[in-house]
């Protein structure tokens, strides 16, 4: 097989713009959430009122690892998975959690941090959950947002925020834990596969 680089049609994203993005967005997260607790001196939270950050398997694992590495904050991390496919290939636009936190988040802000928001299906499926689990309020993170594909809107939940990384033009695209078939999440970049590669 030849080597991943050669799979790939064009970078759209760069390992280095991601990394500079990343921190930006960690430091916007810390600074909110340090803010609503003291009086502009150092962060005062406290563990327990610290935010519980939770990826959405398998895509966002990249991002999140690089992501809560650079919020100063004593944060706890956890997983999600949830599934919008069947054993089919189309989507049922009706996504079901199978697999759960381990985390309590009853009475917690959460950070749901996903790699990419499309349809907003998966999304709107976690809100559900996470507010019937009753966590104080929810807020995303995600690397890459699609509004143009956008089903559901995403963006009016409780008291939480909507943190972007970059929009992302309208084509496939793949690496930085973003997959087709299983296959790419371990691009350091986020590029366009080659269309022979589909087939
Ligand atoms: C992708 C992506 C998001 C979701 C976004 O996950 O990682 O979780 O789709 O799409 P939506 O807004 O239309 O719901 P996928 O279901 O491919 O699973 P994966 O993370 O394991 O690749
Ligand atoms: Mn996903
Ligand atoms: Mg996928």
């Amino acid at each position: 097989m030849a080597a991943m680089e050669n799979h790939i049609q064009k970078i759209l994203f760069t390992e280095e713009q991601i990394s500079q993005r990343v921190s930006e967005l960690a430091s916007q997260i810390t600074l909110n959430f340090s803010s609503s607790t003291n009086n502009g001196g150092a962060p005062l939270l406290s563990s327990s009122s610290a935010p519980v950050v939770v990826g959405v398997a398998t895509g966002a694992f990249l991002f999140l690892a690089d992501l809560v590495r650079k919020i100063n904050l004593p944060i706890s991390v956890d997983f999600v998975r949830v599934e919008s496919y069947g054993s089919g290939t189309v989507s049922s636009g009706k996504p079901k959690i199978s697999c759960d936190l381990k985390i309590d988040v009853t009475g917690k802000h959460v950070i749901l941090v996903e790699d990419i928001v499309d349809t907003g299906n998966t999304l709107a499926c976690l809100f559900e959950h996470l507010i019937s689990k009753g966590a104080s309020s929810i807020s995303v993170c995600t690397l890459f947002d699609k509004p143009s594909k956008r089903k559901v809107n995403v963006e009016l939940v409780g008291e939480g925020k909507f943190y972007r990384g970059f929009e992302c033009p309208d084509y496939f695209v793949v690496g930085y834990g973003l997959d087709f078939a299983e296959v790419y999440r371990n691009l350091p970049y986020v590029g366009i596969l080659k269309p022979e590669m589909y087939s």
